[in-house]
């Protein structure tokens, strides 16, 4: 079932749906005119997850994970009857050209699980933080790096801007950090948001999620500088063709004193218990069509037993953003 569709209303009724304190903050509209401006203003594509790839593939849930959330995905643990699973992989930003090889750029993985009962849809990140903590830092921290009449952006402005809003280094410091990964399949993926999990007791747990990478592989520097700028479309083919690629679905759960509100901050993943909740086996290569025809929703798109946070002002206001670039890379 895509419910997104029937969010293609236009930018001034979507941006009604977003709760009042985001709608004050920014309006998605504008984010995304700004995400698209930064980029090169290309036309057909993603504002963000421009260059990507679309991909089949099955979710097996674990036999407990029923004890946690009571989505219909986490019932079906017969291999037989896997979940039907329509994905994509994605590079950061609205460029479609932008070259696989880039460092400071999140790696996106978007997928529905699918379900007569309702969708299961996350649209994640390879890195555990989002760049900013409220819709109006976003807004900010996208200004500032629209090119200026000589082409490029300010450098002393984006200097100052970071000086102001240090939360939003973090993310490009945690990539900076770590190698590039040689695979979109060779790599973690985070959900960033807290969510909250219900199962059919009535039991919640509030948890960030997960999707690690069974075989995880990077690039040397040295390596890295051998590669042409498109080579994880050709890596996926060959991969694929060996095999599936797999990611364990892994909740860490909530201690108190987590911050379930702000997609800036971590928590210190390696002290927290955590409970494999399944695996998601990317199987094949899709066509475009089949992941372009509508968004990936997050907000939206959650069945029974899964919730994103109420009161992170990043959630909410993700799914009008993510219509409108629908509706204008439709058009
Ligand atoms: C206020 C917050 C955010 C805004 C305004 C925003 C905006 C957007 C937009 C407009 C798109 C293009 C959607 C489409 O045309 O289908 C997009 C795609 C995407 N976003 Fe976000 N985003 C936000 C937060 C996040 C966060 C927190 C994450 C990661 C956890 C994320 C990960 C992605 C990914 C992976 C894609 C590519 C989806 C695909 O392949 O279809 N975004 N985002």
């Amino acid at each position: 079932m895509i419910r997104s569709l029937s969010l293609m209303a236009g930018a001034a009724a979507l941006a009604s749906l977003v709760a009042p304190a985001a709608a004050e903050e920014a309006d998605p509209a504008a984010i995304v005119a700004l995400q698209f401006a930064v980029s090169g203003d290309h036309k057909g594509v993603r504002a963000s997850g421009a260059k990507g790839v679309c991909l089949r593939g099955t979710f097996t849930p674990a036999s407990d994970a029923a004890s946690l959330s009571k989505a219909p995905q986490f019932a079906k643990t017969d291999p037989a009857k896997a979940v039907p699973v329509t994905a994509r992989f994605s590079m950061g930003g609205g460029n479609p050209k932008i070259s696989d090889k880039t460092k400071a750029t999140t790696r996106g993985f978007a997928m529905r699980m699918a379900d007569p009962a309702g969708d299961l849809t996350f649209v994640i990140i390879s890195a555990p933080v989002f760049s900013t903590r409220t819709p109006g830092q976003l807004l900010d921290f996208l200004k500032v790096r629209v090119a200026g009449p000589d082409g490029k952006p300010d450098a002393e402005k984006i200097k100052a801007f970071a000086a102001q809003n240090p939360e939003t280094g973090r993310q490009a410091a945690w990539l900076n950090a770590r190698p590039v990964p040689a695979s979109f399949a060779g790599t973690d993926y985070w959900a960033v948001h807290a969510y909250t999990l219900t199962n059919a007791k009535g039991d919640t747990t509030t948890a960030k999620l997960k999707f690690v990478a069974a075989d995880k592989t990077t690039l040397s520097d040295e390596e890295l500088k051998a590669k042409p700028d498109a080579f994880y479309a050709d890596e996926l083919k060959e991969r694929l063709a060996r095999g599936p690629a797999t990611f364990d679905l892994v909740a860490i759960l909530a201690e108190p004193g987590d911050p379930t509100a702000d997609v800036t901050a971590t928590w210190p993943e390696d002290q927290r218990k955590t409970k494999t909740l399944g695996t998601l086996a990317i199987t094949e290569i899709a066509p475009d069509a089949t992941c372009d025809a509508a968004t990936f929703d997050p907000v939206v798109d959650l069945p029974e037993g899964i919730a994103g946070p109420a009161d992170d002002p990043m959630f909410a206001i993700r799914s009008p953003a993510y219509a409108v670039s629908l509706s204008r890379r439709s058009n």
